[in-house]
Formats: structure tokens, sequence, C-alpha cells
């Protein structure tokens, strides 16, 4: 059954209070709520109806008695009570353990938590399971006190103590109404690291981290993210921490990467535990968006949320633009900044860009859905957060911190929509491009695709003047929509200009914001003294693909000289695909030019840029980024020719990489910051094409090196560096590597998951990692019962074109397998995994008849999820 964003319709009935009772055990609980319930007198009465899953129902009572329902469509429906207002008790049992879907209350090791977003409360008890419905809960918790020493619940701790039998009690009451879910509850055998907190009003604040005994000493950078994120959502925002206590628990099996309940937030463990030996520099990154994501969450998405899952990026795109905002602040440096934007844009052009062209494209705000889960995506999150950077660009800084306020100040406390975030961001800034066109602006939010920005400029020396002609293309049946197009223009030697538009008087700048609003507008610069070579879209200000037609000389240009230093970045991008597109598409191994090697050569050896941006301007695009830029795809073609030219470049900037490797090396003592990490990385790219070029040379000193940093690197980072090096180019050395490597970190499974996602993600060459990869699904640590072990292997290979997308469809075949497999122990894993055929349409006729094969036989499958099925359907739909 498809949900429509139209049919919309307020709750039938209010829950105003919720009082839970829980007796918690792994193979049966007992669920005891007692609801404070209103119908709402706006609509006509009706019928109570209540969402329930998996639910063993006991007793129903209405106002102490007994009354009769029965079940429709998967709902209970209770006739409606005389009275408006009333307490309904229900009493209902569920099974923790066999909960494998891990939503609704689940066991992970011996602990029970849960994860209730979107739809998991309604497997705890029967309930108004949407996100308008908002109520204050009360919770009390029993269970054995040695199994479950510690009983959590969202709000404040207001009772607790020994019960008889070796069982305990503790009582949670959160004062903040809140839609069920953001409720969360956590019994499980776990210490905390704590930490009081003063913040700005004078009031003081406890932190606390739980995890597993052991895991403690993992904990120290988490809590300085939250403390840092805290200080900054209250000097930038003027946003408070509004509770007296704070929690993160971190759990091994988790569906996502965290989740924002009320006080009580619930963390894949991957995003809570980190030590230099265990983690690497990317690790702790991932550490430090994460937590502040979730902590950001406590305003936008608590305090106010969404009325109904439509609007869900209403909190994920702000609270997605709240952490990338904080993660630049962190890095403390213009250069670090420019690195985390190329990040950013990375995932969203390799992930975002691949799903708005395939059969899960849909809209920021989508229209219509079968399974909420499927909608947690690239769109809603990265997409969202491009569309609240947009704003930010049209309103500046200080108005976009007053549409803040406005938002709060209208909507604290409410469930609202999409519409009144862009509303309250133009009120506040009534004479900004983004109130004047606010109605073009939010076709950001009911389009779906990417559109493509055409640019053409022309110089006329007579005038001195430059004409730039921008053109969008919006996909089929789309309108035009709002981009701000930052824009520089430099001279052929590299100096910026001056941007003085033909109409306008008084001093110009040299950079700035152009505003289109239609399909076309034409921007003439005056004042200029020669040819000049256009900087489009800095930092990226707007997510289109962008055809600036410029050459290779003047790609160049700006490599050499541009002060974004995104476009910058950009520019080596462009001059590396243009060649490996050429290169696919040509039967013949190509020779790689020595302009552009030199080019490479004089970024490594630039004596001013940063080392982590020369890192990611050295590294070339990625498969996954190249296939969206052909059609009719041959993997196997494509990453014939990457590697080709990984190649060439490793053996031609021989001695640069090994300059590289030597001039980076940290002497000081780890730490995650950039001015450390971005010196790793470069040294890291430079190994690695070492050990690469004696594939050619038969050389055996960089490998020798490699496999002794293997053995005695005093970080994760350089550790799993020197061992992917390895196993990306050199075969014998790498297998003892792996060997001691699992041996050494068998019992840190988050350790554990990097090995086998190396393994997973290794260059193809002659089926070996194919094989590699059928032979770690018997591997007794692996297995689908723990997402992220799942991923480290399955989703890593799935996203490895070559050694997915094989001639002979044996990755295919296996890719039906697992989604079937998976989809009968956690159906959101499963359909997650399941998109990874979403683009067989742009594969080349063999794969992709290959590949319609295999989607067709998990469509026929007998029994299959909504969630899996809706992925499936969609693939298949023409
Ligand atoms: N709200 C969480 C976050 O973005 C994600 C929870 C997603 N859960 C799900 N079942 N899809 O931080
Ligand atoms: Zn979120």
């Amino acid at each position: 059954p498809l949900i429509q964003r139209s049919d919309y319709q307020a709750p039938a009935y209010w829950i105003r209070t919720a009082d839970l009772t829980f007796d918690l055990d792994g193979a049966k609980t007992i669920v005891a709520s007692k609801l404070q319930i209103e119908r709402n007198t706006d609509l006509p009465v009706q019928a109570l109806r209540l969402h329930g899953e998996d639910l063993n129902l006991l007793r129903v009572l209405i106002d102490g008695q007994s009354v009769s329902f029965r079940h429709e469509d998967g709902l209970l429906v209770l006739d409606a009570p005389e009275a408006n207002s009333f307490v309904l008790e229900i009493r209902n049992t569920i099974a923790p353990e066999k909960n494998t879907q891990l939503s609704g209350l689940y066991a992970s090791g011996s602990g029970l938590f849960t994860q209730c977003e979107a739809e998991g409360f309604r497997r705890i008890t029967y309930f108004l399971d949407r996100p308008d419905v908002m109520a204050v809960y009360s919770v009390t918790l029993r269970a054995d006190k040695k199994k479950f020493p510690v009983l959590l619940s969202n709000g404040n701790l207001v009772e607790q103590g020994d019960l008889d039998a070796g069982r305990h009690y503790a009582k949670w009451s959160d004062p903040f109404p809140k839609p069920s879910y953001l409720f969360a509850v956590v019994a499980a055998d776990l210490v905390a690291r704590e930490q009081w907190v003063r913040t700005r009003s004078g009031k003081d604040h406890l932190l606390q981290i739980f995890v597993k005994r052991g895991d403690l000493e993992k904990t120290e950078h988490a809590m300085n993210s939250l403390i840092a994120s805290i200080v900054w959502d209250e000097a930038r925002f003027k946003l408070p921490l509004d509770l007296e206590r704070f929690m993160i628990v971190a759990v091994d099996d988790f569906n996502m990467g965290a989740m924002e309940n009320k006080g009580l937030n619930l963390f894949n463990t991957k995003y809570v535990l980190a030590t230099p030996a265990t983690a690497t520099d990317a690790d702790f990154d991932g550490i430090e968006s994460v937590v502040a994501h979730e902590y950001f969450h406590n305003w936008t998405g608590n305090r106010i949320t969404c009325r109904d899952w439509f609007q869900l990026s209403l909190k994920e795109g702000l609270t997605v633009f709240r952490d990338q905002e904080f993660s630049r602040d962190m890095t403390g440096s213009a250069s670090a900044r420019a690195v985390c934007r190329i990040g950013d844009v990375r995932r969203l052009r390799e992930v975002q860009f691949a799903e708005d062209a395939g059969p899960m494209a849909h809209p920021v705000r989508p229209e219509a859905y079968q399974a909420i889960d499927n909608f947690y995506t690239a769109t809603v999150y990265e997409k969202g957060a491009e569309v609240v950077r947009m704003m930010h660009t049209l309103v500046g800084r200080e108005g976009f911190a007053a549409g803040m306020a406005l938002y709060f100040q209208r909507h604290d406390g409410q469930a609202v929509t999409c519409d009144d975030f862009a509303q309250a961001m133009a009120d506040a800034n009534p004479s900004s491009h983004l109130a004047t066109s606010l109605d073009v602006f939010k076709r950001w939010y009911a389009q779906a695709g990417t559109p493509r920005l055409t640019a053409r400029g022309e110089f006329n020396a007579e005038a001195g003047s430059y004409t730039l002609t921008l053109r969008q293309h919006s996909t089929p049946g789309a309108a035009p929509q709002l981009l701000p197009v930052s824009v520089a223009l430099f001279g052929r030697d590299g100096s910026a200009q001056p941007l003085q538009l033909a109409h306008e008087s008084g001093a110009a700048g040299t950079e700035r914001v152009l505003v289109m609003t239609r399909a076309e507008h034409r921007f003439t610069f005056t004042g200029l003294t020669g040819e000049v070579v256009p900087s489009l879209l800095r930092d990226f200000s707007a997510p289109v693909v962008l055809d600036d037609g410029l050459s290779d000389a003047d790609l160049l240009v700006l490599l050499a000289h541009d002060t974004d230093a995104f476009n910058r970045w950009e520019a080596s991008q462009r001059l590396a695909t243009s060649r490996l597109l050429a290169a696919a598409a040509s039967s013949q191994p190509t020779a790689v030019d020595a302009a552009y090697v030199q080019a490479l050569r004089s970024v490594l050896r630039h004596p001013d840029l940063d080392p982590a941006f020369k890192d990611l301007a050295l590294t070339l695009p990625s498969a996954r980024f190249l296939m969206e830029a052909m059609e009719g795809v041959d993997p196997q073609a494509l990453h014939a020719a990457r590697e080709h030219l990984l190649d060439q470049l490793a053996e031609q900037l021989h001695e640069d990489w090994a300059w590289a490797w030597t001039a980076h090396q940290v002497r000081e003592g780890y730490s995650p910051v950039p001015a450390q990490s971005g010196r790793r990385a470069l040294a890291n790219l430079a190994l690695a094409m070492l050990v690469r070029d004696a594939r050619r040379s038969g050389d055996t000193v960089w490998p020798g090196r490699a496999y002794q940093r293997c053995k005695d690197a005093t970080n994760m980072t350089d550790r799993l560096g020197a061992l992917t090096a390895l196993v990306y180019a050199h075969a014998e050395l790498a297998e003892p590597a792996l060997q001691r490597f699992h041996a050494q970190f068998q019992h840190d499974p988050l350790v554990l998951d990097k090995w086998f996602m190396l393994q997973a993600g290794a260059p193809e060459r002659d089926g070996k990692v194919f094989a590699r990869v059928r032979q770690l699904l018997q591997h007794p640590d692996f297995t689908l019962n723990n997402p992220n072990r799942a991923r480290a292997l399955l989703f890593t290979w799935d996203t490895n074109p070559a050694a997915f997308h094989r001639s002979d469809a044996a990755g295919y075949v296996l890719w039906a397998e697992k989604v079937l497999e998976m989809d009968s122990v956690n159906p959101q894993l499963a359909s997650r995994f399941a998109r990874g055929l979403d683009r067989w349409r742009n594969l080349a006729e063999t794969y992709r008849n290959a590949a319609r094969e295999a989607i067709s036989r998990v469509a026929a499958a007998p029994k299959l999820s909504s969630d899996a099925r809706e992925i499936i359907d969609r693939a298949l739909q023409d």
C-alpha cells in the first residue's frame, strides 16, 4: 500500500501522557501502558485506531472497564469511547530476542535496546505511532539486577531501588512532550564515562557515555565531541542544552549510525569507540560529526519535529547542514574547511546524484512511500542539507541565524513542515532572493533529479567585456530552479579579475553570487583587459551538474591559481575524468599525457598547499562517480582504464611519491587533528603508489617498508594505510600481513570490520576479490546478524565495480541470494543492500540483461518484506 503525502490528516485522537511499565526480559517482556487520550474535536467522532506490529495483546481497558476491540489492516480498532477524554490501558508482551530486525525493543549481546524511528514504537506496544502525536512520558523499568544493572529511559531519573527475587527498578520521567519515535529504553550491563558541564546560563548538566565494560578508555573523543557540540550550538545559534542529563549509549548491533532519542541518544559503536590504536583519522572525524548530528537534533528534530514522515528532511537536511558547519568550524583553518567541503560533495555526487538518476529518485520531500525506512536517503539527508546551504548562501550568515531564531519563536514544541521552515527563513530576510522568489526556491523540495547547468562565456576584446550565459536544464517535466552560482574570473596569468556588472556602479569584488531563477540568464562583466577563465559554482554553491566547456588549458589555470580550494580540486578531477572516460571508451591502453602528469607533480610538490588537499587532488575520481558520467557503462573496461592510469601515475611520479612519503611522516604523538591527518593521508597515498609501482619494477624495498609498517605502526591510520597498500598491490606480502592483523585484532569487532572491508574493496584482478568475498562469507567471524559486519563485507563488495559487475553474472547471482537471505533476518538492511543494483539500466547490455534477471529472481520470491519489495518493484518499473 502506497502512502501519499497529499492524504495527510490530523490524528483523530491526541495522546497527552504515556505511563509505561516494562518487565524486561530477553525472551518475554511485559509492557503495561496507560495513556491519557483526548479526542481531536476538530474531526468527526470516529473509532480509535492504534498501530501495533508483532505484539501479543493481553488486555485492553478504557477508564478501568474492559472493552471490545478488533484487528483491521494491522491496526487495533476500538469503537469511539463516549467521553472526549479517557484513560486507555493496554497490556501486551514482546520477544526482544526474536527481534532480528533491530526495530522496536531488541537484544544485542546481553543487553536490551530500542530503535523507534521511524515506526518501531508500534513494535513495543499499541500506540498512535506518528510524529504529530506528542505525549509526556513516564517510564518504570523492572529487570533482573545482575543481568541488567543499568536501566535507562528518556529524561530524568526520579526513583530507583531494589525489588525482591534479585530484581530492581528505575523510574524515568521526561518533561518534554515528544513523538513516539524519540522514545528509548536501555537495559544492559554497561559502564559510563561521566562529565559535568556548565552552560552559559550557569546551569550544570551531567553528560554520560555508556559502553560495555572494557570500552571506557575508547570514549574520550566522543565525550570531547559532545562538549564541543554543546558549546558550538550555543555560540553559533544560541541553542542551549535543555536537559539536566544527556546520555549516549553505544550498541554493537544497530541499523543506522545513531539515533537522537530525547536525552538518550543510541549510537552504533562505530560512532562512539575510538583509540589511536584501533580507529583511523576518518573514524575520529566520523565520531565527531555523528555525535554533533545527534546532539543538534535536540533542537532541530526534537524541540521542533516533523508533522509527518514526508517532512523528514525538515529535521535531517537541516541537521546535516548544522553538523557540516560544525565540523568545518572545528578544523580551525580555511584549507581544512575546504577539505571538509570536498569530502561532503564527493559523497553527494557519488551517492545522491546516482540515487537521483535511478529508480529510487525522489524529491527532498517525497510524495509517496511504501516503507518509510527506505526514504532515509542521501536525497533527504545530503541533498536536503544542500537545500539548507543554498538558503544560507542567499540570506547570509546573519540572515540565516535570524531565520533560525524566527523558526524557533514560531514553532518550538510543534510538529511542522518543510514549508514552515522555508517561510521562517524568508520572513526573517524579506528582501533576499529567497523571499522574493520563494516559490521558485521551494521547487528544490518538490522536484526530483539533478539539474544540469551549462555555462558559456564570450570575451569581447574591443569592449573589454565578458558575457556569461547560464542555462539550466531540469529533468523532463521539471521547472527551472533557483540556483545560486558563485563566480570568479581569472586572467590567464592567474590573477583574479574585478566583477563589474555592466549596469552596476560602485567597487567590484573578485567573487560574487549570481542568482538564477529562470532557465537562462546572461551576465556581462566590464572593465576587463584580457581573456578570462571563469571559476563557477565555487565551493559547490548549488547541487547541480556543471558543463562549463572549459578546455584543459583553462582547467590548468584554475588548478594552479583558483583562490577557491574546492574549484581548484574540481579542476584536478575534471582533468582526470576526461582522460578516464576517453580511456574507458577506447579498446587500447591509453598513454597519459605529459602536461597532466606535470600538473599533478606541481600540486604534489607545491610549497604552500595543504597535504590533505594534495591527497584529494591526487586521488582519482572513484569508479562510482565516473559511472554516473557515462552511459551504457562497462564496469570492467572502466576499472581497467582507472587501474592503468594509476599504474602510469605510480611510475611517472615515482620520485615524487618517494619524496612525499618521506616528507610527510608525522613524528609527534598521535592526534586526529587536520594538521596531522592530512600528512598521514598523503604519506599513505604515496606508499600505496610506491607499492603499486613495485608490481611493474619488481622493487622489494617499498613493499618491505609497507610490511614493516603493518607491524610497527603506532596508530590505526598508518597500520591500515600500509596494509591497504599491500592488499591492493602485493599479493604475497598481503597474506601474512592480513593474517597478522586478524590475529592481533580478532577481539575488536570494529577493527575486524575494517579487515573485511579492505579485502572486499580491493581492486579486482582475475576474479580474486570476488573469490575472496565468497570465502569470507564462510569465515567464522562473518554474520548477517550484525549490520556493521554485513555492511563491511557485502556492501563494500557490491560497490566495488569490477568485483561485483562480472561478465559471467556470478556477482548478480550472489547478490540475489544474499538479498533474500538478509531479508528474512533484517528487512531494513536487505533493502539497503538491494539498492546495489539501482543503476542497472545504465550498464552495458550484457550486464544489463544479467542484472535484470537477478532482480526479477528476487521479485519472484514468495516472501519479501515491504521494504525490499518497494526497492525491487521500483527497480523493475519502466
Ligand atoms: N534520525 C536518525 C539520524 O539521522 C536516523 C534514524 C533512522 N532510522 C531508520 N530506521 N531509518 O540521526
Ligand atoms: Zn539525523
